[in-house]
């Protein structure tokens, strides 16, 4: 939610610090703001809003050094300020502390440190972190001894970068469940809570594990675990290259995104499917033999993922023929479900950093369910603390609203079902060829929806000024009901429901008059008839009908007010067309309406708080 970055080296620091912090700024955009070592002294510059703001506030207040750390910041405790941005300091203001995660028992070491004579200024849990540091100095002298004293007392999940006047050369850090990396370049050390922030510049990069802490320096690195006792470092190569990290041609992340789904299948098909018409998932370590005992799977995730999840149990249950539940991750966690012997919980999660979904797949652990997180980042806490874990291969994603990565989620599922129903002798050969035939199709079919965007920008012209929108699907198309509304509220603000068809006429009905705009997504399945029935309900209440439906339709466009269609394809498939002009709509909706679809407000890409 927040994004750490460091840096030791020639280059000048506020520079690499404002580089890094852009390519984070899509974790977290409220308030940013660095530290750096000037002359030997510690200076810290802060400001409120998004990075541009600091930017402008340094050329004002300039800092100079090749030493520092920078943060930025998306609120939890405390309000978007410039005060409680980070870095943070102790009473004597000479250690600096960045920090992402939450100190959980920050109250109680607060009334501690202030009964010690510690007075604070800030309303964030971060700032007992400088001056729980200042308090072990007294007794243990240097930084070295009085971090683990320090982190024995922190009770939460933290990632925290560290940089002490009276210890120039040297940052710290500090890591328990939130991520941490160190990067080193060419007579250069980073440090950095997403790769991301590094490259290329960091060439290598080693991934600090959960209870380590330790310190760098522009050529050196040196980690140690919670007891005290050094960790030998293994640096590996990166691999991202920066070309994924920039927009290219595109206005913004999320259209970039969203057009490049078409090459995204292609990978991911290429990657599943091997010569001899099987399926394949080579990074996954679980054995076809504890798959294949495998009698029910729970799914757990949220927000996007959660719906992705939802078109997966049709997936699991129709082609594995396993018992498949679907929750929401901040409600599975805390409702102590049954999971137990057979049970297998598959968590997925984009980013890997989900809050809810890491801590549901650890009760599932603890219940010794085996554990399978399907994730786009294979470094990712999700990743590392499952039994095994499925690369969704969509590639980064920066947009805040995830587009490529729900569709690399669906058909990743759609792939492991397949290897499922192989494990358990359910599709025959034949079967699973005319699938694979059809997922073939799906790149092509894509890039022709995508080649008529316009049309749905009409919509979004049309509409700008709805103040509500319903979605409605039923089966497959269901979870893209939910899909599309989630898509359109969180990036153009306007009020939007999803829902499933056959639920309409027991409450929602009532919205609709001539005002409210309704998606009906009617593609050629065997459940068409029905969302004919629902489009005739919507027209005789006089809403505005924006229908989803196969080519070569005609009764649907004769109904709907506007249309746009998708290529035929089997029922199962659906989902994996009819979202792209739903998430087009939401992009579209949000440029019309003159809001930033890549920062939405109030958002960060990864929710690693409760
Ligand atoms: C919406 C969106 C969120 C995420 C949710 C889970 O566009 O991106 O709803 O899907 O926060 O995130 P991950 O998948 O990273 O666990």
């Amino acid at each position: 939610m927040c994004g750490i970055v460091g840096y030791s080296g020639d280059k000048s620091i506020h520079s690499v610090l404002l580089v890094g912090l852009i390519r984070l700024e899509y974790r977290g955009y409220d308030s940013a703001g660095i530290a750096a070592i000037d002359q030997g002294e510690l200076e810290i510059r802060k400001e409120k809003g998004k990075i541009k703001a600091l930017e402008d506030y340094l050329k004002l207040h300039p800092v100079n050094g090749h030493i520092g750390i920078g943060h930025t910041r998306w609120a939890t405790h405390g309000e978007p300020s410039r005060g409680n941005a980070h870095p943070h300091v102790d009473g004597s203001r000479k250690i600096a502390v960045v920090h992402n995660g939450i100190i959980e028992n920050y109250m109680h070491l607060r009334h501690e440190l202030t009964k010690k004579g510690h007075l604070f200024h800030t309303e964030t849990d971060t700032e007992v972190i400088p001056h729980l540091l200042e308090e072990e100095l007294k007794t243990h002298g240097t930084l070295e001894k009085a971090i683990p004293a320090a982190v024995a007392k922190l009770e939460g999940k933290f990632a925290c970068a560290i940089l002490y006047e009276k210890d120039p050369e040297r940052i710290y850090f500090i890591k328990d469940g939130s991520p941490l990396i160190y990067g080193k370049g060419k007579n250069e050390g980073f440090l950095a809570s997403d790769i991301m922030a590094i490259i290329p510049q960091a060439k290598e990069q080693c991934i600090i594990k959960d209870g380590q802490w330790g310190w760098m320096t522009r050529d050196e690195f040196h980690l140690f675990e919670k007891d005290g006792s050094p960790v030998d470092v293994h640096l590996e190569h990166i691999k991202l290259t920066v070309e994924d990290l920039e927009k290219g041609p595109y206005d913004h992340f999320m259209l970039k995104e969203i057009f490049e789904q078409p090459d995204v299948f292609r990978r991911i098909i290429e990657a599943r499917m091997d010569e001899k018409g099987k399926v394949r998932f080579p990074e996954m370590e679980m054995s076809n033999d504890v798959l294949g005992r495998v009698g029910r799977i729970l799914i757990t995730s949220a927000g996007t993922s959660w719906h992705a999840g939802l078109v997966g149990k049709l997936y699991f249950e129709k082609f594995a023929r396993i018992a498949t539940d679907v929750d929401l991750s901040s409600e599975f966690r805390y409702r102590n479900p049954i999971a137990e012997g057979d049970t297998m919980v598959i968590g997925i999660s984009q980013s890997g950093e989900t809050a809810d979904t890491l801590a549901g797949i650890l009760e599932a652990k603890s219940k010794f369910c085996r554990v399978l997180s399907f994730v786009n980042r294979v470094d990712s806490t999700i990743a590392r603390d499952s039994d095994a874990f499925i690369n969704l291969m969509a590639g980064p994603e920066i947009g805040v609203a995830s587009t490529k990565a729900y569709t690399a989620q669906l058909l990743n599922m759609l792939f492991f079902s397949l290897y499922m129903s192989g494990i358990r002798w359910i599709t025959q050969k034949e079967e699973r060829e005319a699938i694979f035939e059809e997922i073939r199709k799906l790149p092509v079919k894509i890039e022709s929806i995508l080649a008529r965007a316009e049309e749905i920008r009409h919509w979004a012209r049309e509409y700008i000024g709805a103040r509500d929108f319903i979605f409605l699907g039923r089966y497959y198309n269901h979870p893209t009901a939910l899909e599309g509304a989630l898509k359109l509220k969180e990036i153009s603000y306007i009020h939007a429901s999803g829902y499933a068809g056959g639920e309409f006429k027991h409450g929602p009905i009532a919205l609709i008059d001539e005002n409210i705009p309704v998606v009906c997504i009617a593609p050629k399945t065997e459940v068409y008839d029905k969302m004919v029935s629902n489009i005739q309900e919507v027209k005789a209440r006089k809403g505005k009908i924006l229908a989803i439906c196969t080519e070569g339709d005609t009764m649907v466009p004769d109904l709907a007010d506007h249309y746009f269609h998708i290529p035929a394809a089997p029922d199962f498939l659906t989902p994996l067309l009819t979202v792209i002009p739903l998430q087009l709509l939401a992009y579209y909706a949000a440029i019309e309406r003159g809001c930033e679809p890549d920062q939405p407000r109030n958002l960060a890409k990864s929710v690693t708080v409760e």
